[in-house]
């Protein structure tokens, strides 16, 4: 119970790599609060998790959404103690063929968003003393790719927005770090094999793109996500942990 009456927000915890985080936050005592744009997923996965979840909308992209999901949840908590800025957004185009709308939707989803839940979350971290920040990049924000210039640039800009808000917060009791996943076998990933002409060949090349020979789990994300959570971790301001199976190692 390394969570026990801790308070945590998770971003796009209806599916995928957040809803693992949340489920494991619960079976380690936290309290969570799933803030998601698919309501009826993120209700449907706090219904089965019991008391200890509740779920609101939130389109991470609107400032005023934001916000106001802010003072629901303070209203509610008093303080929030874990965010984790997990909701995310991927295109799979070159950089010619990516639209306006295409990147305003990716960028918009997975910078602008943790900036804005940072930006209406952690005043009151802060005035406390106490909080952790855990901002979910990707190997994509750390190296190139083809097909990737809206993605990668948005999570590269996360890696660096954690840095530089670790910076800013150094001295405040405030922690935020930054976990970038490699290749995890979720709903986001199967859409991706979905759009391939042969989706067993995808499935088979993404499996032999990490170099432990497979594809991760949303619970091995989780596991590290844990981690930046716990007082484990008080040490790390800024950190940037690949969890990619040796790729960034190569
Ligand atoms: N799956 C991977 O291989 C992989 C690799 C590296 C990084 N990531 C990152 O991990 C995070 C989770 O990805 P996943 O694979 O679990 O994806 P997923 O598609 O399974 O889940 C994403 C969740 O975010 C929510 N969401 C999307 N846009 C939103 C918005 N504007 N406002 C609120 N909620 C929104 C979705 O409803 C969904 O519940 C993302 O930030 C993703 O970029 C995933």
């Amino acid at each position: 119970m390394r969570l026990s009456n801790v308070k945590c927000v998770v971003t796009g915890g209806a599916s995928g790599i957040g809803a693992a985080t949340v489920r494991r936050f619960v079976e380690e005592g936290a309290e969570v609060c799933i803030l998601d744009y698919d309501l009826p997923a993120a209700e449907t996965l706090a219904n089965e998790l019991g008391e200890s979840v509740f779920a609101l909308e939130l389109d991470v992209r609107l400032e005023p959404a934001v916000q106001a999901a802010a003072e629901s949840v303070y209203a509610r908590w008093e303080h929030v103690d874990v965010l984790v800025n997990n909701a995310g957004s991927e295109l799979n185009k070159t950089y010619d063929e990516t639209t306006l709308d295409e990147w305003d939707r990716v960028i918009d989803t997975d910078l602008k968003g943790p900036w804005l839940l940072c930006k209406h979350f952690v005043p009151p971290m802060v005035e406390r003393g106490q909080g952790s920040v855990i901002n979910i990049a990707s190997l994509n924000g750390l190296v190139g790719f083809p097909l990737s210039t809206a993605y990668g640039s948005a999570k590269g800009g996360l890696v660096v927005f954690t840095r530089d808000m670790a910076i800013e917060l150094a001295t405040t009791g405030v922690r935020i770090n930054c976990v970038c996943p490699g290749v995890i076998e979720t709903p986001m990933m199967e859409r991706w094999t979905d759009l391939m002409p042969d989706k067993q060949e995808a499935q088979s090349m993404l499996r032999g793109v990490m170099p432990i020979g497979r594809m991760g789990t949303a619970e091995e994300v989780a596991g590290a996500i844990l981690f930046f959570a716990s007082p484990d971790s008080s040490l790390c301001q800024g950190a940037v942990l690949s969890v990619d199976g040796g790729f960034t190692a190569q």
